[in-house]
């Protein structure tokens, strides 16, 4: 049976990667889609019934506006919010000594401010609809201490204190709110970048208690099972969704 029928899920950086896999399980599970992403996101909503792309930089408060005015005239209502969008494989894995502050300071917006700005931007919507399903996409790096990516590491850290303390926040209003991590996954944005491969793929794969690569569809079935009724009672919670490689 179909556990988000009738349910809307704006699904941010859904153009390709995890953000695709994940839209494309959502899907599947009834919800109708809006793919919030920079670029792409028209020509990845035509995959979906009635789907909706809006082009958006989700570290742009008026722009993110934008996309809860624009969901909510189209589609009636926000049921589902998956923050997914985040800067990863494009960054420089180096000593933090060497990280400059703007780049710091662009991880932070793009991967932990967003998330402040589309929830508070979609949070109004979910009251009104009595409730809704707010998932993050964190990463396994801050619970095994990765080196050599400070800021991505802090940041993604940043997403699962940002999901208690708003999932505390929100119960009342029936607003959960959780959090996947992801181990190393094979997405497009890291195919792009062949000296990421090289540096973590067989490390990863060798870490694991499920010794092969992580494609995005392995974190589809966590947040599906978030996004939906079968977690009416899960919130402020992080899965870690790795292959075993870290217990948490
Ligand atoms: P990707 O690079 O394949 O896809 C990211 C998508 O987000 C792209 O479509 C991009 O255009 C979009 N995006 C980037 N900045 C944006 C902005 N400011 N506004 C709107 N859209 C924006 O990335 P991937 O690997 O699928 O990662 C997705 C998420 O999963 C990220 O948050 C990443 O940190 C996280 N993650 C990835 C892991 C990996 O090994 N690939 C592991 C753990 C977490």
């Amino acid at each position: 049976m179909a556990q988000l029928e009738g349910k809307v899920a704006v699904v941010t950086g859904a153009a390709q990667g995890i953000g695709r896999a994940i839209a494309d399980g959502l899907a599947a599970e009834g919800a109708r889609i809006v793919v919030a992403d920079l670029r792409g996101a028209e020509e990845a909503a035509t995959a979906y019934a009635d789907g909706v792309g809006l082009t958006v930089d989700v570290s742009d408060e008026a722009q993110v506006a934008r996309l809860v005015d624009e969901t909510l005239a189209r589609c009636g209502g926000l049921d589902v919010l998956v923050n997914n969008a985040g800067l990863y494989a494009s960054l420089q894995m180096r000593s933090f000594t060497e990280i400059p502050l703007r780049e710091w300071r662009q991880v932070m917006d793009v991967n932990v401010a967003s998330m402040f700005l589309t929830c508070r931007a979609a949070v109004p919507a979910m009251r009104e609809r009595g409730g809704g399903a707010i998932v993050n996409i964190s990463s396994g790096t801050p619970f095994r201490g990765v080196p050599f990516l400070l800021h991505y590491v802090t940041s993604k850290g940043a997403i699962v204190a940002f999901t208690r303390a708003l999932a505390k926040e929100l119960g009342r209003d029936g607003i959960r709110v959780n959090c996947v991590a992801p181990g190393f996954t094979m997405s497009d944005g890291v195919k792009e970048h062949p000296e990421v491969i090289e540096q973590l793929r067989d490390v990863s794969v060798a870490a694991r208690t499920i010794q092969r690569d992580q494609e995005p569809e392995d974190v589809v079935g966590a947040v599906a099972y978030l996004a939906g009724p079968a977690a009416s009672f899960v919130t402020g919670q992080t899965i870690v969704i790795d292959g075993g490689q870290y217990f948490h």
